[in-house]
């Protein structure tokens, strides 16, 4: 079995070893989304974890962390979670490694097993690690098994770290072996989204210039930085949540309709949208008229973050796609923390009628409105006018409101459960491609520059608050004029 991206193999193998296993991501994350795909019966037959990381754990000690966040797990799972400490930047850890994966494979020869390595350790270790890996030849898929990265966000820092190292990953495992994880492409909601656009005939038509005048993309957070201040401090929101999360959102909203849902059928779909950007503005004066920087008050006493930190808490871009169906439909996208409450959405406006026959009555309605909710309250929306009973002729704004809480009882699989499912069955659709990453990287660039400077303005706004105002001057040029701030 190669490593090469095509939909689903059937694996009866995979021991997972997972870098930085004694971190938050394991046991909030990782762990549980494995124990809820073990429960389903969904994990290969012979699977195991093998947790790596400095902390002097014991097996024992492992299991009881890692398992911290479930309620009574099964014995059976349990015992199936193994732990080596080791120090990643130590070059002869490995071969340590190596034994204790043959090891735990007593009976069969590594060779046959598949390996799935997660790296849930700062960027600066990708390499370092992979190159450990290399050293005793743990990165060579064999016929009979895979060997597979897989690396959480933030890939890279800029457009010129991701590139090399993208070079430097590349040099020890193939494209198609690396998985560049994005959890909001593992949401059901995010997917949702093809399956609106793609599953149904009645949008496509118009979904395009012609019919759209706008889209909103928000994402907001009541929450701060959350004890996280170290490493938010040094990325701001424009790394931390644009760059990855909304710009794979924009190319679910915007994508031509990809020819099939086999990996690279969808990634480049996705690519050609990131190409298709207009290229941000490069002087500060022009950028700071479409691109938005906030921080929100009382950052600069969050722990680890620097009392004159000019890092963005908030960010608001104006952004357009040039090409055919997008030409003069601009998308607004923002994302900030400690905003009023959570919620994360896409809106897409539709232009009003040609003709406005109900406007000289008593009408409140101008145009229709899409309303995909990502999280929470996932579900779509129709906003659409309706007559008032009575004289005259009254238009009211009414909605048609699907939730998906109406579609199942069964709470929505976390997004690692189907990113890790993905991933162990050799599946990369919902997986960043190194051109795609690049390419947002290299849009944002001019932003991040101008982000380095000082006299670029940062705008500040009070907690619980939609941002700050300079960002619906933003929007203003819009037909609606504002943002849609849910309630
Ligand atoms: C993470 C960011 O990738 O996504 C966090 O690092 C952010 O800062 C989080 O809070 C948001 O994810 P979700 O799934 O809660 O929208």
């Amino acid at each position: 079995m190669s490593g090469a991206s095509h939909t689903k193999d059937h694996v009866d193998t995979c021991t997972l070893v997972i870098f930085g296993a004694s971190g938050d991501l394991t046991q909030r994350k990782l762990i549980p989304a494995l124990y809820a795909l073990y429960a389903q019966q969904r994990l290969p037959k012979a699977f195991k974890v093998l947790g790596v990381s400095r902390t002097k754990f014991s097996d024992s000690d492992f299991r009881k962390h890692a398992t911290e966040k479930l309620d009574a797990p099964d014995e059976d799972f349990v015992t199936r979670l193994h732990y080596q400490a080791l120090s990643t930047t130590d070059s002869s850890a490995y071969q340590g490694l190596k034994e204790r994966l043959q090891k735990l494979h007593d009976g069969t020869h590594l060779e046959d097993q598949n390996l799935m390595f997660y790296l849930s350790v700062p960027p600066s270790l990708y390499h370092t690690i992979a190159e450990g890996l290399q050293s005793q030849n743990l990165n060579k898929s064999t016929d009979n098994a895979y060997r597979r990265l897989v690396v959480e966000k933030p890939f890279g820092y800029d457009i010129e770290s991701a590139q090399k190292l993208n070079t430097r990953l590349k040099s020890v495992f193939a494209e198609d072996e690396i998985y560049r994880i994005d959890h909001y492409l593992g949401k059901e909601t995010v997917q949702n989204m093809l399956v609106l656009r793609f599953g149904n005939g009645i949008f496509e038509p118009i979904w395009n210039h012609h019919y759209i005048s706008h889209v909103e993309i928000t994402a907001a957070e009541s929450v701060g930085v959350e004890g996280r201040g170290g490493y938010y401090d040094g990325a701001g929101a424009l790394r931390d949540m644009v760059q990855n999360h909304l710009m794979q959102v924009l190319s679910m909203i915007a994508m031509e309709p990809p020819t099939s849902l086999e990996g690279n059928a969808l990634r480049n779909e996705s690519l050609k949208v990131f190409q298709s950007l207009r290229p941000l503005p490069d002087t500060s004066t022009a950028l700071s008229q479409v691109v938005i920087r906030g921080q929100y008050e009382g950052y600069r006493d969050a722990e680890n973050v620097d009392p004159h930190s000019q890092t963005e808490t908030y960010v608001a871009l104006k952004a357009h796609i040039d090409n055919w169906r997008w030409g003069g439909t601009p998308f607004f996208i923002r994302t900030g923390k400690k905003l009023p409450h959570r919620v994360t959405e896409v809106t897409v406006h539709f232009k009003p009628t040609p003709h406005r026959l109900f406007q000289q009555t008593c009408s409140p309605f101008d145009n229709n409105s899409l309303v995909l909710r990502i999280q929470p309250d996932e579900g779509v929306l129709l906003n659409f006018g309706m007559k008032v009973p009575g004289e005259g002729f009254c238009v009211q704004p009414v909605d048609m409101n699907f939730r998906y809480k109406d579609l199942s009882d069964s709470p929505l699989p976390e997004a690692y459960e189907r990113l890790l499912l993905d991933a162990m069955q050799g599946d990369n659709a919902l997986y960043i491609r190194d051109d795609a990453s690049e390419a947002c990287w290299e849009y944002l660039d001019p932003a991040l520059q101008a982000f380095a400077e000082d006299d670029f303005p940062l705008h500040m706004y009070k907690q619980a608050t939609w941002g700050p105002e300079a960002a619906d001057t933003l929007i203003a040029s819009a037909p609606d004029g504002q943002w849609r701030n849910a309630q």
